[in-house]
């Protein structure tokens, strides 16, 4: 292996950049050759690739969002688009590519792996919906924002005896809403891997009520089946509390990221490097159980999260 790159693609998420400076300065340690591709697969059809040196990712460790750029490439799915780039990467003569994403990015590598590219995955996404590792990277950093942010709900909303519904982003996963709610002590957590019980979040309010508490937070990830204002006004009419709704949207996406995702991220970037330069390919890196580690690319894409309901079960038993 003489010569790599790297790219960020999908959703940003914060941790990309310390990746990205692992993968970098992991490969010239290793005494290879490596590019930063910009903007995705979306650059990497138009050849926005250029050599990096050490000092290239300088000052980005503590930077949220993605130095590289992202995009969500429709043209890299079509063949002229997927020829091309698969033509750039040889022509640059670049040996291996790391992809920094999440499940989108990860099916496009695969695509590029069956072209004979020597790919690795590196997992960032927010979400946190790739179930063969613990965590993904910028998971961490959004869901501390997003427990910060029910601190400051629940001090407006106390004051006014009010309830809230906050709308986090996940739209098949709810990992999100399920660790910031359990760490805000949210009443009831809604999140798409659970069928939605309307009674249920009611009973909750109106028995904080009758005990004296001022307030609710309901926390509910973006997809599940009901409306955020729909359900705000369905529990306002159904328990005669005043609620209100909050989402947090693409805030939830940056900031400077945590420790957590600065050392996951630069250790699943260095891992990736490692693979490479032993010749592996089509590999996927994770963590289990603290430990760093490696699956096929094919058994990532499928992997699912698992179960998440004896979380559901602790948060619903403490609120
Ligand atoms: O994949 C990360 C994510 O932030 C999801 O939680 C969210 O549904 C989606 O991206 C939003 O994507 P876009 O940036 O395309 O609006």
């Amino acid at each position: 292996m003489k010569r790599i790159a790297v790219l960020t693609s999908g959703g940003d998420a914060p941790g990309m950049n310390a990746a990205l400076r692992a993968v970098v300065r992991g490969a010239l340690y290793n005494k290879m050759e490596v590019c930063g591709i910009y903007h995705g697969f979306e650059g990497l059809i138009d050849g926005e690739i250029e050599q990096f040196g050490m000092s290239s990712v300088s000052d980005i460790i503590h930077r949220g969002g993605t130095v590289l750029g992202t995009a969500r490439s429709k043209r890299f799915m079509e063949k002229e688009g997927f020829k091309t780039a698969v033509k750039n990467l040889k022509g640059n003569g670049i040996d291996g590519l790391v992809v920094i994403g999440g499940d989108g990015s990860f099916r496009g590598a695969l695509t590029l792996l069956r072209a004979d590219v020597a790919v690795i995955g590196v997992p960032g996404t927010i979400d946190n919906d790739l179930g063969y590792t613990d965590y993904t990277i910028g998971f961490d950093t959004a869901v501390n924002t997003v427990v910060e942010l029910c601190g400051n709900i629940r001090d407006t909303s106390v004051s006014h005896g009010r309830a809230t519904v906050m709308e986090v982003m996940g739209r098949h996963c709810g990992d999100i809403a399920l660790h910031a709610g359990l760490a805000a002590g949210a009443e009831s957590i809604l999140i798409p891997e659970k069928k939605l019980d309307l009674d249920a979040v009611c009973r909750k309010m109106l028995a904080g009520k009758s005990r004296g508490k001022l307030h609710s937070l309901i926390m509910k990830a973006e997809g599940v089946e009901m409306g955020t204002a729909e359900l705000a006004q369905e529990l306002e009419k159904r328990t005669g509390i005043p609620t209100k709704t909050v989402v947090p949207g693409y805030i939830q996406r940056g900031g400077s990221p945590t420790f957590f995702d600065r050392n996951l991220a630069t250790r699943l970037g260095y891992r990736a490097v490692s693979l490479l330069k032993d010749g592996q390919r089509g590999r996927c890196v994770g963590i289990h159980e603290n430990r760093i580690m490696d699956v096929d690319i094919e058994d990532a894409i499928d992997s699912k999260n698992p179960s998440r309901e004896s979380m559901l079960e602790l948060a619903d038993i403490l609120s």
